[in-house]
């Protein structure tokens, strides 16, 4: 089994799941994941972190082909999320750790996911130092990113952060390194995995780089426990991270709707042309032909969202109610909007769903138009217009 070491005596112990399609509801479609864990070889050799059970066996061959188990002396848990601490229980029974170090939040997750009262638990806070001989880890929490209890880990000796979750994307591949990749791939699914996971902790991810600062850490080696190692693009990673989690705003429009019959789609059609013919960069999203979380991915540095559905027994179709809901457990920030469809009778009211959703969302919506059956001529030029009146709020917006 071949393993890689990262830093002197610091070796990666992952596994790439090529399979992995779903994650939460976030689609993993042509991406898969990888599941980063380390072992660093020390007077107290420690493992950091497991993998996803499904790939068990290649985790402790690659442990083996690192250190003899019985030479492992700690565990240090960072995140107690299955897909880290999937093969802890046979690891912990397979080590017999002196002691498992991790946060306040990832003693109570370990006790409530694997009810052992027995293990040798070791709470650590933010600041807290630990000696392994030669090298010296630094803790701190970090919060919600993506759960109460993870926690990252830094060596002082090397500069390396082993950052859990933050800075993760969910991309299977060969390579470990973000040199070894196309940057502008490996940055698309960074925004991917923001938008779709860390995106309503965003305070947290700007907290969290303060604490950084404070602790004076020099980091040139940034490592996830998902995707690849950042080595050559470690400031450019930061500085991309800092822009997803301020959620700064591109000249940019997404508009996701669904459509029975195409007046729908006609009508997202000529709000494009509206948006365009003023100079805004434009996404179409139609919800049957993409993921709610390919749709995120965008929202991230858009201005304007602009959501289109024909009513469907007094609401909006399905797949928009699912795109609504996902949205609105993200929270994005900062957003004008947009609500049109088309409807035969009553009144219409999918407008005045979307239009209600958004605004539930603290999403400024700036205008909304309805269009009985199919639209006319003179429909489309006041999509059109709708479009133009979204562009001007947009680069007002980003004016200001
Ligand atoms: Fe990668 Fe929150 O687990």
């Amino acid at each position: 089994m071949p393993t890689l070491e990262i830093k002197k005596n610091v070796f990666w112990v992952g596994t790439v799941d090529w399979n992995l399609r779903d994650f939460h509801g976030y689609s993993l479609a042509r991406k898969g994941t990888t599941y980063n864990a380390f072992i660093v070889k020390d007077r107290k050799t420690t493992l950091f972190d497991t993998v996803n059970s499904g790939t068990r066996e290649e985790f402790f061959s690659k442990i083996r082909a690192v250190a003899d188990p019985s030479e492992i002396r700690y565990i240090v848990v960072n995140h107690v999320e299955p897909d880290h601490s999937g093969c802890l229980v046979d690891a912990v029974n397979l080590i017999k750790p002196e002691k498992i170090f991790c946060s306040p939040m990832g003693k109570e997750f370990m006790l409530s996911h694997y009810h052992r009262k027995d293990w040798p638990y070791e709470v650590v806070k933010t600041g807290d130092t630990l000696s392994l001989g030669g090298k010296t880890v630094q803790f701190i929490e970090l919060k919600m990113l993506h759960w109460p209890d993870n926690m990252g880990c830094y060596f002082k000796e090397d500069k390396l952060l082993l950052s859990s979750d933050a800075f993760g994307h969910n991309w299977a591949t060969s390579e470990r390194f973000d040199d070894q990749v196309d940057y502008d791939e490996l940055r698309s699914h960074l925004a991917n995995y923001f938008a779709n996971i860390i995106l309503p902790y965003s305070a947290n991810v700007l907290k969290a780089f303060e604490t950084i600062g404070q602790l004076g850490w020099d980091i040139d080696m940034l490592a996830p426990d998902h995707g690849v190692i950042f080595r050559s693009h470690v400031d450019k990673v930061m500085q991309a991270y800092r822009d997803f989690a301020s959620q700064k705003a591109r000249k940019k429009a997404v508009i996701v709707y669904d459509t029975m019959w195409q007046s729908t789609r006609k009508m997202a059609l000529a709000i494009a042309e509206g948006l365009i013919s003023e100079g805004v960069s434009v996404k179409l999203f139609y919800m049957k032909a993409c993921h709610h979380s390919d749709v995120m991915a965008d929202v991230l540095d858009a201005k304007a969202v602009i959501m289109g559905s024909p009513t469907f027994n007094r609401g909006v179709l399905p797949l928009m109610a699912d795109m609504l809901r996902h949205m609105e457990g993200l929270k994005p920030q900062g957003k004008i909007g947009a609500a049109f469809g088309s409807y035969g009778w009553g009144g219409g009211e999918s407008v005045a769903h979307l239009t209600q959703a958004l605004q539930a969302m603290k999403i400024e919506v700036v205008d909304s138009f309805k269009v009985r059956n199919f639209p006319t001529d003179q429909d489309l030029e006041r999509c059109a217009e709708l479009g133009r009146k979204v562009a001007r709020a947009v680069i007002d917006g980003l004016r200001e």
